[in-house]
């Protein structure tokens, strides 16, 4: 009988394209999709620990499956990522959840497979987490998000900003070969993905940990040589290195889509000096304008977080008027979680959690209302929708603008990958319906 396996993902994109390629590992080894964790005899969670709730859900869901694997013994139950690779964080998982059989971290993603065998071998638990590794192959990845690729130019994070954990569960930066990530998204396109989105914690450092030949704006050009049609994006930028340079890649070459994120974080400098970001909100409004200038239209998206330690009223006050200023089509907010072995963990002055929850409240409503100001401006114009799923719901056909908006259809056949011009009647928060023209 056929092997299945099942992969639960938390977090960011990176995780999820981590998850692709432990779908590619366990294909190698004969294992197929399963549709549910009742169905699997391997189940992966690949977990996330950027806030504390992130890891509560993958907690909660794992602890979820103890009947499950009570009831038929030998489902192997196996967790890794980002939250295993904290400190001391296996053990912890260990002692919690004793059923669970693997215990991996980032850097033995790409050993995966040979756990599995050593797990074979063993009753115990398999408690692995290493401090050094290397990133699994590339070309392992089973993808899932067709038309779009995720690609990896460059893996972990040296900024240290002071409410993070990233650093210390990714390790330090390390790019990737140009000329392997150009072989990477020419094959890509020569089987037919319409949009690559290139993937780093800080891509605007790319090629400045070793010397690569090219930095991130040469890179970009160099991809975009290819003439085919496709759309290409990256995250994440970190504003105090995201200049001019990169600006003009943006307006010069048509694939690059005219969406930059730029995580601000706060409008406070006296905030943004102690979360370690190196530039003050007035530097980042500049890029802001100086992104406009060169790109005209560009939308603009961020995260932002209230609540970190000391922050007061007048703080959170700049963190609105820099929202104002910015206009961003869309913003990710959250409420500062304290991440225990980061810098801001120790610091005084922890905000108390009703002054965060009435914070986000305000927030959550002040990126909203401007991004519904912006989609009303859509109403009637046409837009050109790269089409990538259905939405079962509403019965129709989705996808995204160059601009990041979802944009709704109906259509008789089936236009998954295709560039579909959209004429919009009617738009809700960051969303678009309209009909095919
Ligand atoms: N608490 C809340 N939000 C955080 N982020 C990173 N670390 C934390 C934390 N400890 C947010 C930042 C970052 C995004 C990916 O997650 O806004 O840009
Ligand atoms: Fe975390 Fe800052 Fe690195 Fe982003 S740039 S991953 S927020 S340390």
């Amino acid at each position: 009988m056929e092997k299945k396996y099942f992969i639960v993902t938390y977090g960011c994109q990176m995780n999820v394209h981590e998850s692709e390629k432990l779908a590619g590992i366990l294909r190698r080894r004969g294992y197929t999709a399963a549709a549910c964790a009742e169905e699997a005899d391997v189940v992966v969670f690949n977990t996330c620990c950027i806030r504390e709730n992130a890891e509560n859900h993958a907690y909660g869901n794992i602890g979820a499956l103890k009947k499950l694997k009570r009831s038929r013994p030998g489902l192997l139950i196996a967790v890794g990522g980002c939250m295993t690779q904290q400190e001391g964080a296996a053990e912890r998982l260990h002692k919690k959840l004793p059923f669970v059989d693997i215990v991996f971290g980032t850097h033995n993603l790409y050993k995966f497979g040979e756990l599995l065998d050593k797990k074979a071998g063993q009753k115990k638990a398999l408690l692995s987490v290493e401090e050094q590794g290397r990133e699994p192959e590339e070309d392992i990845a089973f993808r899932t998000s067709y038309p779009n690729a995720w690609v990896n130019i460059m893996y972990g994070c040296n900024n240290f900003c002071t409410y993070c954990i990233v650093p210390y569960v990714r390790g330090r930066e390390r790019s990737r070969d140009p000329e392997a990530v150009l072989a990477e998204v020419r094959g890509l396109l020569d089987e037919g993905y319409k949009e690559i989105t290139l993937l780093g914690q800080n891509v605007n450092s790319y090629g400045t940990d070793r010397d690569v030949g090219m930095n991130f704006p040469q890179l970009l050009r160099r991809i975009c040589e290819d003439g085919r049609k496709f759309r290409l994006r990256f995250m994440t930028s970190n504003p105090k290195d995201f200049g001019e340079e990169l600006v003009r890649a943006v307006a010069e070459c048509p694939q690059l889509c005219r969406l930059v994120h730029l995580p601000a974080q706060s409008g406070s400098d006296r905030i943004l000096r102690l979360m370690n970001r190196k530039y003050t909100a007035e530097e980042y409004l500049k890029k802001v304008e100086m992104l406009r200038k060169y790109v005209p239209g560009c939308a603009l998206t961020s995260d932002l977080m209230v609540g970190f330690p000391t922050e007061t009223e007048e703080d959170f006050r700049r963190t609105l008027e820099l929202v104002e200023a910015a206009s961003f089509s869309a913003a990710f907010t959250f409420v500062y979680s304290r991440r225990s072995g980061t810098k801001a963990a120790a610091m005084d002055g922890q905000v108390p959690e009703e002054v965060c929850k009435e914070r986000i409240m305000r927030l959550v409503e002040a990126v909203n209302a401007q991004t519904r100001r912006l989609s009303e401006g859509y109403a009637g114009k046409t837009v050109e929708i790269l089409c990538e799923d259905r939405d079962e719901k509403r019965g129709l056909w989705m996808g995204r603008d160059e601009f990041g908006r979802m944009g709704y259809f109906a259509d008789e056949a089936d236009p998954v990958g295709q560039f579909v011009n959209v004429r919009v009647k009617d738009t809700s928060g960051i969303s678009l319906f309209g009909e095919r023209v």
